[in-house]
């Protein structure tokens, strides 16, 4: 008996597919396929396949050529699987050929002719529109932007917005991107969607104007100042019919996910306490340390850090104080704040110009979780217990630097591929404004009372 065995992601099943799997079976007597898992796709950074895997794996089940099916998920697999299973015959299509000789130290292997003119690739471009994304903004994060976008299938990066013109065109000359504008109008008239990445004082507004106009909207945190203002964008975003993402990175970072999950699944017990740091020392001349209005710690990283106590100790807090350690002109180099509910509390600490351990800790009746710096990543966490020698450890996947993940949820609703905004809800990100607006409340009685004290002297 010969035995064949053939790999692939068989997206938006096609005649192509059909057609391979129909020779692959004719090499030999029994057809082994493995269909990879979207996981693996990620790592080879083909991240929005549309279909799930269970309905790929029954789609190649139709066919009825293969006689077992088995799921792909790590490189070095297929060696693996051509031992296990015996396989004479390792076959894939033409666009492949050279790439996998190195199986014929295992068993034969065959690059069967391609069908032309098909490709879920094409069939997932024509099903969805290519989404036209422009930047607003062109300062530090939006080339990291540009980068993470090339592992996201279905998007082109159309048109650099700067009110500053100069920037805009720098930026397009070194990003290589098709239009720069100084004009929002005419920049809006370019694109369908819209990534915010300006300073934070001009998000809301930015925000405010692309909705109005019909485009989809990511927005750099904080989205708003108060919690009105994030109310009027997300009733006006459903309203027209358009996405509208607060782009808070950890949220939506596959391992995130998985330790929101792991905490609710009741293995460390009722949760009872959250405790969020993320300081990061930024340059004294940066808009950071100097921007007593709109820079400091708390509006840089205070919606990162309370992602997690809002996923995990809700919104209905009873209570929230704010403690900060600011510099001469007012910027808060450093804040914490105690969040209080009916049934446990919460703590974070955001830093500019003070250093602490970026950890997150949730802590249960039975258990506690932790995740080290960079936990925003979430590249690992370990679930520990009463008995210091029960650690279960966590590395969920990770790829580059994360925004990758943000900006395929992106793309995926505005495809509607994606309905449901389970990973950070408007409700949600709607709370962080609140908090926001408490924050500055509080810092801006603050500093008037700085302000009569240095009169009074
Ligand atoms: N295949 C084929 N002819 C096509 C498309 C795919 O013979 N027109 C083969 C591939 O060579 C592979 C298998 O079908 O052996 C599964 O391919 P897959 O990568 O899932 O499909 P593609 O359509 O090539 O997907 P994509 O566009 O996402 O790369």
């Amino acid at each position: 008996m010969k035995t064949v065995i053939t790999y692939g992601t068989f997206d938006l099943f096609h005649q192509g597919h059909y057609n391979l799997l129909k020779r692959a079976k004719e090499l030999g007597d029994y057809l082994i396929v493995g269909v990879t898992t979207e996981h693996f796709d990620e790592a080879r950074g083909k991240v929005n396949v549309v279909d799930p895997i269970i309905e790929r794996i029954e789609n190649v089940k139709k066919t009825g050529f293969a006689d077992m099916i088995i799921v792909e998920d790590h490189d070095g697999q297929k060696i693996e699987d051509i031992q296990k299973y015996g396989a004479d015959i390792f076959t894939v299509g033409s666009d492949w050929v050279g790439t996998f000789d190195y199986l014929n130290a295992f068993c034969k292997v065959v690059y069967l002719e391609r069908t032309p003119n098909i490709s879920s690739t094409f069939l997932r471009k024509k099903q969805f529109k290519i989404v036209r994304i422009g930047i607003v903004g062109t300062g530090r994060i939006a080339p990291r932007f540009i980068s993470e976008s090339k592992y996201v299938s279905g998007l082109t990066i159309e048109c650099a917005y700067n009110p500053v013109e100069e920037s805009a065109k720098r930026f397009e000359k070194r990003e290589k991107i098709k239009c720069y504008t100084g004009d929002y109008e005419e920049f809006l008239e370019n694109v369908d969607a819209v990534y915010i990445a300006s300073p934070n004082e001009t998000h809301f507004e930015y925000a405010k104007k692309a909705i109005e106009a019909g485009k989809h909207v990511l927005s750099e945190k904080p989205l708003s100042f108060t919690k009105k203002e994030s109310e009027v964008l997300y009733t006006s975003a459903k309203g027209k019919g358009v996405v509208l993402m607060e782009a808070v990175k950890a949220a939506y970072c596959p391992g995130f996910q998985q330790l929101i999950n792991v905490a609710k699944s009741g293995k460390i017990g009722d949760i009872v306490d959250v405790e969020a740091s993320f300081t990061r020392l930024a340059d004294p001349l940066s808009r950071e340390r100097t921007d007593a209005e709109y820079g400091g710690a708390f509006l840089e990283f205070g919606p990162s850090v309370l992602v997690p106590v809002i996923k995990l100790m809700g919104k209905d807090y009873t209570s929230v104080t704010f403690d900060s350690i600011y510099d001469g002109n007012g910027v808060d180099l450093y804040t914490k704040a105690d969040i209080r509910y009916d049934n446990g509390f919460a703590t974070v600490k955001t830093g500019v110009g003070v250093k602490t351990e970026g950890q997150l800790v949730v802590s249960g009746t039975k258990g506690y979780i932790i995740a080290q710096s960079p936990w925003w990543l979430m590249k690992k966490f370990d679930v520990r217990y009463e008995d210091s020698s029960k650690i279960e450890h966590f590395e969920p996947r990770f790829q580059g630097d994360g925004l990758r993940y943000e900006i395929s949820d992106f793309v995926s609703k505005i495809n509607g591929t994606d309905k449901k905004d389970y990973k950070l809800t408007a409700g949600e990100s709607t709370i962080m404004s609140e908090f926001v607006e408490k924050f500055m409340e509080q810092k801006k009685k603050l500093m008037i009372s700085r302000q009569r004290k240095g009169e009074d002297k």
